[in-house]
């Protein structure tokens, strides 16, 4: 009996692909590196079902090559790379992998801003230069963390386990009410504030927005002059939800002390004004980036895909 096919964007962990080949038949050979807009059409047009990841552009123009294609299961909580009303118009099903990444991605988060605020890139780079003689009372002095003000733009799943580590650091929470935010529970530990507010008057800045039309450029121009010159943005989300030329000529005027970035507007293009600052750490979109994770990531895909092949409900639809 002939297996269904499956079109896999690019190599998952060994545990995943092993369960994949185990179930299904490939429309291609996945490597690590991202298929050519040409392999991507290519191995969608034989495919029942594929699995993406966040680098691959599914517009509507790829769907309409893709005649029986059935699911896109996107390795990624994000699927703003996915035209969904381009998918919904086939009837092809869509999901995404939330919660299994969730804590990864908080704890990310957390590294970005300590790093940030310490320091600690740099400090690891002047010792491996051999350059360092020794302690000195005022050598790459940092920003407190504990007992500060943390902004959380964003209180979905991952904005809300950010808030559980700043707990732990005893900082005051502020957030703004967004409209897709799950429901706060009651005994919240944030007090509500207006953007502006929030911004005058946070010492961390993280972000935790989907990437839609409404978020892009989120934070701009205007919303990085009112944050105070010893505060630092921090973002794990989506490149375009900031307007990198506009955090450029932030950091420049001395508007903000740094940042910490897992993602950027042009992946993998950064804005040559970030490279250049060392207030600004830089990560490589790690978020996500643990063993288990990757692999709890692309079983839940894998088990998205064999749900709507065999016509049951999808467990993480999305559309
Ligand atoms: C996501 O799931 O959206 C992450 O960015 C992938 O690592």
């Amino acid at each position: 009996m002939s297996r269904p096919r499956l079109y896999v964007a690019r190599a998952l962990p060994d545990p995943v692909m092993a369960e994949i080949r185990a179930r299904f038949d490939l429309t291609n050979a996945p490597t690590p590196a991202p298929p050519s807009p040409h392999q991507l059409l290519e191995g969608l047009a034989e495919a029942d079902a594929a699995i993406c990841t966040l680098t691959e552009a599914i517009t509507q123009a790829v769907l309409l090559k893709a005649r029986t294609l059935r699911i896109v299961a996107n390795c990624a909580v994000g699927y703003n790379n996915i035209d969904l009303d381009a998918a919904k118009a086939r009837s092809i099903i869509v999901t995404n992998t939330p919660d299994v990444l969730t804590e990864a991605t908080a704890d990310l988060t957390w590294a970005l801003l300590l790093a940030a605020a310490r320091r600690i890139v740099e400090g690891d780079r002047l010792v491996r230069s051999g350059t360092w003689t020794g302690w000195e009372p005022t050598q790459l002095l940092g920003a407190d963390v504990y007992g500060k003000t943390l902004g959380i733009i964003g209180l979905g799943r991952i904005g809300q386990a950010v808030v559980r580590r700043a707990q732990g650091f005893g900082m005051r929470i502020l957030s703004v009410p967004r409209r897709n935010d799950q429901p706060p529970p009651l005994e919240s530990v944030w007090q509500q504030t207006s953007l502006q507010t929030l911004l005058e008057t946070s010492d961390f800045v993280s972000l935790h927005l989907p990437l839609t039309t409404d978020t892009r450029h989120f934070i701009g121009t205007k919303e990085l002059r009112l944050m105070k010159p010893s505060a630092f943005l921090i973002n794990t989300s989506r490149g375009p939800v900031v307007d990198e030329t506009a955090l450029v000529s932030a950091l420049q005027a001395g508007q903000l002390a740094g940042a910490g970035f897992d993602v950027y507007e042009r992946e993998p293009a950064i804005h040559p004004g970030l490279i250049d600052n060392s207030r600004v750490v830089l990560l490589p979109h790690l978020g996500s980036a643990t063993t288990t994770t990757r692999i709890r990531m692309g079983m839940m895909c894998v088990e998205n895909v064999t749900a709507v092949l065999k016509g049951q409900p999808a467990p993480n639809r999305v559309a």
